[in-house]
């Protein structure tokens, strides 16, 4: 495959087209943002960092037969996809209170929940991402409702699949992030990234946290903390 044009630029990661309507090239950058783009950085070789982990992750679900965009590595900081069109619909599960709910509904950070909590976003930047229900994308015409089922049982799974991957790497999963996609025939596929950008993840001895907290509230130690989920997923044999 070859990489023609740039079809868009996200705040993570560029796409391009490949001649091959069903394939998409994906760069990661290394430019961070948080607060819906508020706060803004680069953070030299992170890019690298989430396309690896993110193509790790993605590769272990294909084996556990989760259905997601991911084809295969073109380098460090490339991937080749599947092609789809993102439902504007972001899937985000907890197994404990932390960020948004934690403060939402005043609980302390890091109480786990009695069982995982599925919540919708509405992917749209000028309103913030806001909090939506099923009915509220069945309203907006966002998604079908057999298509928010369907997402929904597939973030619970990824969520039992990845809670214990990243437990048996001694990594607590808090909490994450889905997006999911339309190939052209109709069929739902996981999409965009799984990584320490999209993921809540805090060391199981220590609580460390491992992810983008540590950009957002600046504790230092992003890129280290990035480096030591990527050798916990099986460092850079990947590519
Ligand atoms: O901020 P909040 O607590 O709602 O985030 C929940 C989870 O979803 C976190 O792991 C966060 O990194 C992820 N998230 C994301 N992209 C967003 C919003 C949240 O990856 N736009």
């Amino acid at each position: 495959v070859h990489k023609e044009g740039l079809l868009y630029e996200g705040k993570a990661k560029k796409v391009y087209t490949t001649g091959d309507p069903k394939r998409l090239w994906v760069e990661y950058k290394d430019d961070a943002t948080a607060f819906n783009g508020e706060k803004k950085g680069t953070i030299r070789g992170k890019g690298r960092l989430n396309n690896l982990i993110s193509a790790a992750l993605f590769t272990y679900l294909t084996r556990q037969g989760v259905a997601n965009h991911f084809e295969r590595l073109l380098s460090d900081h490339e991937q080749l996809v599947r092609q789809v069109s993102i439902l504007p619909v972001e899937v985000v599960v907890r197994n404990m209170a932390a960020g948004s709910m934690a403060k939402r509904l005043g609980l302390e950070e890091g109480r786990k929940l009695s069982r995982p909590v599925v919540e919708f976003y509405y992917k749209k930047d000028e309103l913030g991402d806001p909090l939506i229900n099923e009915d509220h994308i069945d309203v907006l015409g966002l998604a079908r409702p057999e298509q928010v089922g369907q997402m929904k049982s597939v973030a619970l799974k990824v969520n039992r699949l990845l809670s214990r991957y990243f437990a048996e790497r001694d990594l607590i999963l808090v909490d994450f992030k889905l997006e999911f996609g339309l190939t052209a025939e109709g069929q739902l596929l996981l999409a965009d990234e799984i990584s320490p950008d999209t993921c809540r993840l805090w060391d199981s001895q220590t609580q460390e946290k491992l992810d983008k907290d540590r950009f957002r509230r600046d504790l230092g130690g992003v890129l280290e903390a990035y480096q030591e989920i990527l050798n916990r997923v099986g460092g850079e044999q990947n590519v």
